[in-house]
C-alpha cells in the first residue's frame, strides 16, 4: 500500500500549486511519487459537469464514482508515495454543505484507503475568490456561494482528523518546505 498524502481546501487554495512543487521535490530525492488529481476520468467528469451543482446525492455518487477508478488506477501504479490533489474529504466538505448527511457520504467513502497525511491549505474566501481560474470547469455559481460553508466544514473535519492545516497565504516556497519536512518524518527521507 502506497503512503497516500492529499491536498485539500477550497477552490483557488492554491493545492495544485503546491502538490506539484512537493511531486517535484520528492521525484527529485529519488522517491517512486506519482501526483494525481480528482476528478479523476474524463467521461464521470462529464456527467458531474452536465449534472450541474444542486443534487447533492448525484454529486457524491459520481465523485465516488469517478474516485473508485482513481484508486484502481493507483493501485496498478504501485507507487511508493501518492500525492492527491482531492481525494474523499472534498465529497464530505463540498457535499456536506448542500444538506447532505455527512455520515452517509463518509459511509459511501469508507472502503477507500484512509490518507496518511491530509494537508489543509486554508485561505479566506475573499482571497480564494481572486485566485479561481477562469477556466475552472466547475464554475457554477451555486458553488461559489457555497465556499464560506465549505472552508467551515474543512476546518470541522481538520479538527476531527488531524488534518495539517497550513496558511494559504505563506510563501510558496515555504509552504514546500514545510510540506516536503513532514511527509519526510513520515517515510523517512534521507
Ligand atoms: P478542482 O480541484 O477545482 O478541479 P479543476 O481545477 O480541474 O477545476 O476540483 C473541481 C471542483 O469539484 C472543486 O470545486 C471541488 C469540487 N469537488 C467536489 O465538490 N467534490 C469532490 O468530491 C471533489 C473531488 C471535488
Amino acid at each position: 500500500m502506497p503512503r497516500i498524502i492529499s491536498f485539500e481546501g477550497i477552490d483557488g487554495a492554491g493545492k495544485t500549486t503546491l502538490a506539484k512543487n512537493v511531486y517535484g521535490v520528492l521525484k527529485k530525492k529519488g522517491y517512486n511519487v506519482i501526483l494525481t488529481q480528482e476528478p479523476f476520468t474524463r467521461e464521470i467528469t462529464e456527467l458531474i459537469k452536465k449534472s450541474g451543482w444542486n443534487d447533492p446525492v448525484l454529486l457524491t455518487l459520481l465523485f465516488s464514482a469517478d474516485r473508485a477508478f482513481h484508486i484502481k488506477w493507483i493501485m496498478e501504479q504501485k507507487p511508493e508515495i501518492v500525492l492527491m490533489d482531492r481525494y474523499f474529504h472534498s465529497t464530505i466538505a463540498y457535499q456536506s454543505v448542500l444538506g447532505l448527511d455527512e455520515e452517509w457520504i463518509e459511509e459511501v467513502n469508507s472502503k477507500f484507503p484512509k490518507p496518511d497525511i491530509v494537508f489543509l491549505l486554508d485561505i479566506e474566501v475573499n482571497e480564494a475568490i481572486k485566485r479561481i481560474r477562469k477556466d475552472d470547469q466547475f464554475n457554477f455559481e451555486e458553488k461559489i456561494n457555497t465556499l464560506e460553508a465549505v472552508r467551515k466544514k474543512y476546518l470541522e473535519l481538520a479538527r476531527k482528523y488531524n488534518f495539517i492545516v497550513l496558511d494559504a497565504k505563506s510563501k510558496i516556497e515555504e509552504l514546500t518546505e514545510k510540506t516536503v519536512q513532514i511527509i519526510c518524518s513520515l517515510v523517512k527521507c534521507s
